[in-house]
């Protein structure tokens, strides 16, 4: 089949597919302090890396039900006044908490508390931590790009920032390497699915 964006459901398809085709995608669990001091902690599955040297990470914030005033997310407002943020990488047991720091909490309620989750302190960015995440990745904010305004008017800002800090959980480094089964990082597909690592392979690229 062929359609364009916007037209899934008079083409057969009651639920908008791109999710699941841009899919699996990782889990940027994106944790900010607001100037006043408020923690704050959500899910972003339009989360990447984009570059390694030097290592940079992103996300893109949609607009807010009910969180603050001016209909954006907390995590994007909070990212632009502090200029820093963690990402913190969701294992499979912390799947459900993860689901639950997605509320449409009021701004200045803390989803730690919501979610029962422990915050940690960062080494180096005021944002706290997810304390028992396998790898937590300290970021400085670099830019925030506004994407195109959609057909309600609203707009997506696309969040990028430097890693400058990361931590990495012991039990899951093996022989000097991230045991990818050991760490097993949720990944978000369509609808309300999600995987995790099950098999691992690996491909060595051509010499020539
Ligand atoms: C797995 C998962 C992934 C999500 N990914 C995004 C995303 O990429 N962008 C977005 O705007 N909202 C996303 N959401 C919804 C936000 O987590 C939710 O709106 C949250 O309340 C935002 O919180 P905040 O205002 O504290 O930033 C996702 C939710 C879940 C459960």
């Amino acid at each position: 089949m062929f359609f364009t964006p916007g037209t899934h459901k008079e083409n057969g398809l009651p639920h908008n597919p791109f999710k699941a085709i841009v899919a699996p995608r990782p889990i940027g669990w994106i944790s900010t302090i607001s100037t006043d001091g408020k923690p704050n902690v959500a899910p972003y599955s339009f989360f990447n890396a984009m570059s390694e040297t030097p290592p940079i990470v992103g996300y893109s914030a949609g607009p807010s039900a009910s969180g603050s005033a001016n209909g954006e997310k907390d995590s994007l407002v909070n990212a632009r006044e502090t200029g820093e943020f963690v990402v913190n990488i969701v294992s499979k047991q912390q799947i459900q908490a993860m689901s639950d720091t997605s509320a449409d909490l009021s701004h200045g309620v803390s989803e730690f508390d919501f979610a029962g989750l422990q915050a940690a302190p960062a080494s180096l960015v005021k944002a706290p931590m997810v304390a028992d995440a396998p790898c937590q990745l300290e970021c400085k904010l670099l830019d925030i790009i506004a994407l195109p305004e959609a057909p309600d008017g609203t707009r997506n800002h696309w969040v990028m920032g430097e890693v400058i800090g990361i931590h990495i959980a012991d039990h899951v480094i093996v022989d000097g390497k991230v045991d990818v089964l050991k760490y097993n990082p949720a990944a978000r597909l369509g609808y309300m699915d999600y995987a995790t690592i099950e098999e691992v392979f690996a491909v060595q690229r051509p010499t020539l």
